[in-house]
């Protein structure tokens, strides 16, 4: 201590100041633990909000992904990527604006949320996949509204279909060929039990195509393999606008399809043949490829996701 603070006479002199001082210090001391203890409480309120934000941002996606999870496996929720991807490739098949491409895939995609939301089953195929086709053929301008579907599983596609033409302005007349077995058949491959747990009958396809519509209601449904005679004479009545090409999946099934769609398909028709370049269905390929190598009346557009699209020359 200084010799200063040792004298009593300047101690009580100094005093008052020092008063002076120390109510300095511990005002700016309560100050100090003032705004710490108010800094406190605002960020406890930051984070008591932060955290009911969070509640409820969880509860509602939550609630999304029971809308977006498609029954049986996996989600129909495409990146923003793969739907720009999507969007360019139904535009380049098609030969249409981007815009067009992009509002159709936005219609598209609504209508697959929305028929699985309702339906019985669940529509094949990837996301990108089935909105690619659901979006391209409009765009292609059929030359009419006869619509051949082989290999309609639960018939959800076909309704989705049918109300993608309808909004553009095509009034839809669908024809089915599929033998409607109980589950989904295919050459070499045993699916076991379906994943949905929706059986592949009759009286579901008809239900699920009462969706699509009065078109829906009124489609024809011929049960059997497309490459009975007795099945295809049947439904050969008539010169097809569009045929999509979804039942056996093997190379000789595609190929004898094709080569029975040469005959119904009409002037400028198109044929979609589903999952062309899906690794899973090599024999899609092999067959169109072998087919189209041959005589044909059909050019290739191009692919959009794992379909490709052709047209029969007029
Ligand atoms: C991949 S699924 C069709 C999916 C449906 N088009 C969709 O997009 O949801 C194939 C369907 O074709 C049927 N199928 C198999 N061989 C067939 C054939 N030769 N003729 C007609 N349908 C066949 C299967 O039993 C199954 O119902």
């Amino acid at each position: 201590m200084s010799s200063l603070f040792k004298n009593p006479v300047a101690r009580r002199l100094l005093r008052p100041a020092a008063d002076l001082v120390d109510q300095r210090v511990r005002k700016d001391i309560d100050k100090a633990t003032r705004s710490e203890r108010e800094a406190r409480e605002a960020m406890r309120g930051e984070l008591d909000g932060l955290r009911k934000e969070l509640t409820e941002l969880r509860g509602k996606q939550f609630a999304s992904d029971l809308l977006f999870e498609r029954a049986g496996s996996g989600n129909r929720t495409p990146t923003k990527q793969q739907y720009e991807v999507l969007v360019k490739q139904i535009a380049a098949v098609s030969g249409q604006d981007v815009k067009f491409a992009r509002r159709n895939a936005m219609v598209a995609f609504r209508n697959v949320i929305a028929l699985e939301a309702l339906g019985l089953g669940r529509l094949a195929g990837s996301t990108s996949n089935v909105c690619g086709k659901l979006a391209t053929v409009p765009l292609l301008d059929p030359p009419n509204g006869d619509v051949l579907e082989i290999g309609t599983l639960f018939g959800l596609f076909s309704a989705a279909f049918l109300r993608m033409l309808h909004r553009a302005g095509i009034e839809p007349r669908l024809t089915i060929v599929d033998p409607l077995a109980g589950s989904q058949l295919q050459p070499g491959t045993n699916f076991g039990s379906e994943s949905t747990g929706t059986p592949v009958r009759l009286d579901v396809v008809r239900a699920n195509l009462a969706l699509g519509g009065t078109a829906g209601e009124q489609a024809r449904v011929q049960q059997g393999f497309s490459d009975d005679e007795v099945v295809q004479e049947a439904v050969s009545d008539r010169e097809y606008g569009v045929i999509i090409v979804d039942g056996d999946h093997s190379a000789e099934g595609v190929r004898k399809d094709l080569e029975w769609a040469e005959k119904i398909i009409a002037p400028r028709g198109i044929v979609v043949l589903d999952d062309y370049g899906d690794g899973a269905w090599k024999g899609v390929q092999e067959g169109a490829d072998k087919h189209l190598a041959g005589e044909t009346r059909f050019e290739m557009l191009g692919r959009v996701s794992t379909s490709a699209f052709l047209r029969a020359r007029a």
